[in-house]
């Protein structure tokens, strides 16, 4: 371990920290040395660009707290965490595919019921939502739990607002796996952008910006937890998404619904929209 240079180090870190006892401890630790190693020799970083480096990384996660994960954001818009999201979620045909859970979940979500509004005095267009959820088989999932969260229609989250809980909830769907709720329609927004991450975007000369979109996570017995999105139709960022989350399937239409009586009964003195979406969930993987 002694006199080593740029043709040999690698070889010797690898080879200290072989005796490592977990086998899976020991694979990752070897592939990040070897990673880590050949990205340093392709780049050639000079001291001071080393150094931005590690000040890069200090910043992001000085950034962290109980409320921003900067880490998180790093790994969204480096598409890593829908790597990570591809490589966990090899869905069978025909099941809803997935997409990033992002920052802006909460679990003190309240409980609705079926029909009711999760954006009581909230501004903006009316949107009624609905839908089912099935198995691969097509067995509907009696009593699925539906959580849903969006922005409101100026790209903002309850949260960034610092506002009581608004435009989340969650549902149980009914007897034959039917769902249905009322909101307003979100926007697409800037992920935040204020810190580390953004800087990085600007460098990169990227837009922080992700399409119009509609948060669900919907759970049932022995069937894999569904964490995605609904995405618009036409929207400017749907080819751009800063965090990589778009999929086709997962794309639609609003219906839009002049003034009458919607289909749960509701008199709608206003137009509203109408979103649509049937997710498949697929069976939980065996331990
Ligand atoms: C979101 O859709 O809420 C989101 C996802 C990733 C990063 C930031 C926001
Ligand atoms: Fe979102």
């Amino acid at each position: 371990m002694r006199d080593l240079d740029e043709t040999t180090i690698t070889d010797e870190v690898l080879q200290a920290i072989s005796p490592t006892p977990d086998a899976r401890v020991r694979d990752v630790s070897e592939a990040l040395v070897r990673h880590l190693h050949a990205f340093v020799r392709e780049i050639e970083p000079t001291q001071a660009e080393w150094e931005f480096g590690i000040d890069f990384l200090t910043r992001v996660g000085q950034m962290c707290s109980n409320v921003r994960q900067e880490f998180i954001l790093l790994s969204d818009t480096l598409g890593v965490s829908m790597l990570v999201d591809a490589i966990n979620h090899r869905k069978p045909e025909g099941a809803t595919e997935t997409t990033v859970f992002g920052p802006f979940f909460v679990e003190q979500r309240p409980e609705l019921p079926l029909g009711a509004n999760m954006s009581t005095g909230v501004d903006g267009v009316p949107m009624f939502v609905s839908g089912t959820v099935c198995d691969v088989s097509g067995r509907p999932l009696a009593g699925a739990t539906i959580d849903s969260w969006h922005s409101d229609d100026e790209g903002f989250y309850d949260v960034q607002r610092r506002e009581n809980l608004k435009m989340r909830a969650r549902f149980r769907a009914d007897d034959r796996g039917r769902f249905w709720f009322w909101s307003v329609r979100p926007k697409f927004y800037p992920i935040p952008d204020d810190g580390p991450v953004g800087e990085m975007l600007a460098a990169q000369g990227r837009h922080p910006y992700r399409p119009e979109h509609v948060h669900f996570m919907i759970a049932a017995e022995g069937q894999e937890t569904l964490v995605t999105h609904v995405f618009i139709e036409g929207d400017p960022y749907l080819a751009s998404d800063v965090v990589f989350g778009v999929k086709n399937s997962l794309i639609t239409n609003y219906r839009e619904c002049p003034p009458g009586l919607a289909p749960d009964g509701s008199e709608m003195t206003v137009p509203y929209l109408s979103l649509e979406y049937d997710f498949v969930l697929s069976p939980e993987p065996r331990p």
